[in-house]
């Protein structure tokens, strides 16, 4: 059966991005009784932004009771959600893949050349404000979706390179070990998106993104919510002049969330001048008629912890059981290290 994997970095509080770019989706995907699903959360990955230990926690425990809220049920068989940290061998595997990844495509990678373009601007040449752990940031992805073998991955636009970048790593290592042996160890995995919500803008109309501190938190209380979706930017134009819905970070928000009909409703609404308060208080019911329910079971989730980090804890268990430590046996073997078993 086809596999489909994806994760979120535990470095803050989830938001409306993560909701329609991967948890949504997936959540959805998980109902259909011919996949396998791999949802975790991304704690290792979150130590290369956030230092701060309280923080880390606190975000993995608030990751982690969205997935549960919005409908996830993990089964331990067709159903998998778990700490990225506790599957241990995903740190082996990192290794294995670092002696196989090319360093050119790595400097490629967009957010760490970001992070030198950054630093250059600000005058610094020698690159010691910029972590190793960013720059091996796409390897260490690679191995989350290779060490399940993960066919699909459904991700925001956003992550479409480091995918590929897992690809050419994956082929790197069946081309050197795999071949001479007559063995596939790593299938190809494949970026799976959502086109009409390929990147939800934030409140300021760039990509919703915790580095932008533009987020709409998705559990955020109700009136908080409302209060940050009536501080959307839109242009100056008044009632009854016409609205461009090109973008329109208000309209593309509305699309995410209504049905078909009613996105064409809003964009003949925009063509008739609807004013913006209007238009904010539509997008608000819409996105808060969605997430009114959602947002009850995760407080109550929120109030037990103790139950979310057991149940972490045995899909972990059970996952490196079944599905890493052979894999990593196996590896271990192809490479030539001794089989510690
Ligand atoms: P992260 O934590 O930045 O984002 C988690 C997921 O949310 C999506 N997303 C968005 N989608 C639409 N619009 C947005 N504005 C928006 N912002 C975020 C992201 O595309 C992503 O799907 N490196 C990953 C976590 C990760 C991972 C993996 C994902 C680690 N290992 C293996 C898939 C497979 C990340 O930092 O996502």
């Amino acid at each position: 059966s086809t596999r489909i994997l994806t994760g979120i970095t535990t470095s803050g509080t989830p938001h409306l991005g993560n909701y329609v770019g991967a948890i949504r989706p997936a959540v959805a995907a998980s109902r259909s009784p011919d996949v396998q699903n791999f949802y975790f959360l991304a704690d290792l990955h979150a130590l290369i932004k956030v230092q701060d230990p309280t923080k880390v926690q606190r975000s993995t425990l608030e990751i982690a009771a969205s997935w549960l809220a919005c409908g996830l049920q993990p089964d331990q068989d067709r159903v998998w959600f778990y700490r990225q940290s506790d599957v241990v061998e995903t740190t082996e595997l990192t290794w294995f893949l670092t002696c196989v990844a090319g360093k050119g495509i790595l400097n490629r990678a967009h957010a760490y050349k970001a992070a030198v373009d950054r630093n250059r601007a600000e005058g610094e040449d020698d690159d010691n404000a910029i972590t190793a752990g960013l720059f091996m940031y796409p390897v260490l992805m690679a191995a989350d979706i290779l060490i399940f073998n993960a066919h699909k991955v459904p991700v925001g636009r956003d992550q479409i390179q480091h995918i590929e970048m897992a690809r050419d790593f994956a082929q790197r290592f069946n081309h050197l070990y795999g071949e001479p042996v007559g063995k596939t160890f790593f299938t190809l995995p494949e970026a799976a998106i959502e086109e009409h919500v390929a990147t939800l803008p934030g409140l300021d109309g760039r990509k919703m993104s915790k580095s932008y501190d533009n987020t709409i938190p998705l559990f955020a209380p109700r009136e908080q919510l409302k209060k940050l979706i009536f501080s959307i930017v839109t242009d100056s134009r008044a009632p009854g002049e016409a609205k461009d819905t090109e973008g329109s970070a208000l309209f593309q928000l509305y699309q995410a969330f209504a049905s078909a009909e009613e996105t064409a409703a809003m964009r003949a609404a925009f063509a008739d001048g609807i004013g913006w308060g209007d238009a904010k208080q539509t997008l608000f019911d819409r996105i808060d008629q969605e997430v009114a329910p959602l947002r009850e079971r995760y407080n109550e989730l929120m109030a037990k912890p103790a139950v979310i980090e057991e149940q972490l804890r045995d899909n972990a268990v059970a996952l490196r059981e079944r599905h890493a430590t052979p894999l990593l046996r196996t590896l271990r073997e192809a490479v030539g290290l001794r089989d510690l078993s």
